[in-house]
C-alpha cells in the first residue's frame, strides 16, 4: 500500500489486491493523525481488514478526547490534562467532557443543582442491595445496581434520545453512581446506609456517604477532598479504551444509558484495564512481604513469570501523564498528612529499575494511571476492593459524552465487526446413535 499524497489534492492510500489497485481516502484528524477510510474495502474488493485486539483500528470519530501517545499527551475537549488538574474540578470536568465547554457560572451552578437534585437513589434499590452477599465485589454491585436503577426511570428512551431528557439521565447518572458506590461499599461491611447531604459538594458527599456514621460526621479534610477529587478528574475520559467502546458498542444498538454504563463498568472491571489499580497494590503488598526490594519482581516480569502492573499501555509509548501527575499527588498529600507509605517507596524503586532496564525501554513501558493512583487512594482511606469503583465513578462522564456522541450522530451505525473464520468447513449432522 502506498501513500500518494503528493500528488493528488484529496490523498488516498494505493491497495494492490490480485493486481487490482484500490484507492482508499485517506483522513486527516484535528491533530494531524491519519487514518485509511476502508468503509468500502468490502464492497469494492470482497475484502476484510484483521486486527486483533483493534491495536491499528479507529472504530469512530471522536471530539471528545486527544491522547499523543508517543508524545504523552492527553486532553479533554482540547484542554491540558495538567492545566485541568491544577485549576479544574471533577464536576467542572465532567461538564467540559459531556458537553464540549468549560461551563459558565450559570451552566456550571445549574449542572450542580440538577447533581444534587439527582443524588438520592429511589428509596426500593435498598432491597436490591439486600440480596447481594456481604463478598460481593463491589463492582459487580455497581454494574448490577446502574442497570437496575433503569427499572425505576421507565421513560429513559421512549421516543428516542432527546436532548433536554438526556441532560437529567446524564446527572442522575453521574450523581447516583457515587451514592450506589457508596451504598455497596456500607452494604459490604455491615454498615447502615448513610445518605447525602445537599449541602455537600459531589466528592465530600461521596466521602462523607462512605465514612460518616448515624451519629457521627466523617470530618473533610480539605485536602483528602481535593486528591479524591484529583483522581476522579484524571480518570474522566480516555477516549476509545476497553470500557468506553464497550459502552459505544451498548449504545449504538440504541440500548438506554444506565444500560450502556452498567456494561462499561463490567469492561472495566478486568486487572488489564481498571482492575489494575488494585492489582498494583496486592502487587506492592506482595513484594513488600517477601522482603524483596524489586530486583526479583523485575527479573520475573522480564521472563514473563509475572507482569508488572500499572506499567505499559496500548497508546502511551511514553510516561502517562496522569501517573505523573498522581505520583506528584501522592507525595505531596503524603507530606501533607505527615505519614508515609512502604509501598510508596517500593512503587518508586520498581519505576526507577524498570525505567533504566532494557526489557522496558525497549518495549516503552512506562508506570500508566493506575501505577500510583492506589497509592493515593490508599492514603484517603479508601478500601481496596473499591479502588476499581472509584475509577468507574471517575469515567462515568467520558462515558456519558461518548453515548451521547453516539445518539447525536444521525450517521451512526450499529457497531457490529466481522471476523475471519476459522473453524471446521461444511459437514453434516450425525444422529446420535450413529456417532460412535
Ligand atoms: N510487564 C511486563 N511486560 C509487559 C507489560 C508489563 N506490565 N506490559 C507489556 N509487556 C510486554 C509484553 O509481554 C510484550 O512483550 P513481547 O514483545 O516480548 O511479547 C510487550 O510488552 C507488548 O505488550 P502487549 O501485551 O502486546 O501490549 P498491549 O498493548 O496488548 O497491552 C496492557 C497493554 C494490557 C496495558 C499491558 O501493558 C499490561 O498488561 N499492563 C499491565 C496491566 C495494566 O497496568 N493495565 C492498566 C492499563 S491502563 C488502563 O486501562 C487504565
Amino acid at each position: 500500500m502506498s501513500n500518494s499524497e503528493a500528488t493528488t489534492s484529496s490523498p488516498v492510500a494505493r491497495l494492490e489486491i490480485d493486481g487490482k489497485v484500490y484507492e482508499l481516502p485517506i483522513r486527516r484528524g484535528t491533530e494531524g493523525e491519519r487514518a485509511i477510510d476502508i468503509s468500502q474495502l468490502r464492497a469494492l474488493t470482497g475484502c476484510i481488514t484483521l486486527d486483533d485486539g483493534y491495536a491499528n483500528t479507529g472504530s469512530c470519530q471522536s471530539a471528545i478526547t486527544f491522547i499523543d501517545g508517543e508524545k504523552g499527551i492527553l486532553r479533554y475537549r482540547g484542554i491540558p490534562i495538567e492545566e485541568l488538574a491544577e485549576h479544574s474540578t471533577f464536576v467542572e470536568c465532567a461538564y467540559l467532557i459531556i458537553y464540549g465547554n468549560l461551563p459558565t457560572q450559570r451552566q456550571l451552578s445549574r449542572f450542580s443543582e440538577l447533581l444534587s437534585d439527582h443524588q438520592m437513589v429511589h428509596e426500593d434499590m435498598k432491597y436490591h442491595f439486600e440480596g447481594f452477599p456481604a463478598t460481593a465485589h463491589p463492582m459487580a454491585i455497581l454494574s448490577s445496581m446502574i442497570n437496575a436503577s433503569s427499572c425505576f426511570y421507565p421513560g429513559l428512551m421512549a421516543g428516542g434520545y432527546n436532548p433536554e431528557r438526556f441532560e437529567i439521565q446524564a446527572a442522575r447518572l453521574i450523581s447516583q453512581v457515587r451514592t450506589i458506590a457508596a451504598f455497596s461499599y456500607r452494604k459490604s461491611r455491615g454498615l447502615p446506609i448513610i445518605y447525602p447531604k445537599r449541602a455537600y459538594k459531589y466528592t465530600q458527599n461521596f466521602l462523607h456517604m462512605m465514612f460518616s456514621m448515624p451519629n457521627e460526621d466523617y470530618p473533610l479534610d480539605p485536602e483528602v477532598v481535593r486528591a479524591l477529587d484529583l483522581v476522579l478528574l484524571l480518570h474522566a475520559d480516555h477516549e476509545q479504551n476497553c470500557s468506553t467502546a464497550t459502552v459505544r458498542t451498548v449504545a449504538s444498538s440504541r440500548a438506554n444509558l444506565f444500560a450502556s454504563a452498567a456494561a462499561g463498568v463490567c469492561a472495566l472491571w478486568g486487572p488489564l484495564h481498571g482492575g489494575a489499580n488494585q492489582a498494583v497494590i496486592e502487587m506492592l503488598q506482595a513484594i513488600h512481604d517477601e522482603g524483596d526490594d524489586g530486583t526479583k519482581f523485575i527479573e520475573a516480569a522480564k521472563s514473563k513469570k509475572r507482569r508488572l502492573m500499572g506499567f505499559g499501555h496500548r497508546v502511551y509509548k511514553n510516561y502517562d501523564p496522569r501517573a505523573r501527575i498522581i505520583k506528584k499527588a501522592c507525595d505531596d498529600l503524603l507530606a501533607k498528612l505527615n505519614t508515609t507509605d512502604p509501598l510508596l517507596d517500593i512503587a518508586k524503586r520498581l519505576e526507577e529499575a524498570a525505567i533504566h532496564d532494557d526489557y522496558f525501554i525497549e518495549r516503552k513501558l512506562y508506570p500508566n494511571v493506575d501505577f500510583y493512583s492506589g497509592i493515593i487512594m490508599r492514603a484517603v482511606g479508601i478500601p481496596l476492593e473499591m479502588f476499581t469503583v472509584i475509577f468507574a465513578i471517575g469515567r462515568m462522564p467520558g462515558w456519558i459524552a461518548n453515548y451521547k456522541e453516539i445518539m447525536e450522530n444521525s450517521e451512526s451505525r450499529i457497531y457490529r465487526p466481522r471476523q475471519l473464520y476459522i473453524g471446521q468447513t461444511l459437514r453434516h449432522y450425525v444422529p446420535v446413535e450413529e456417532r460412535g
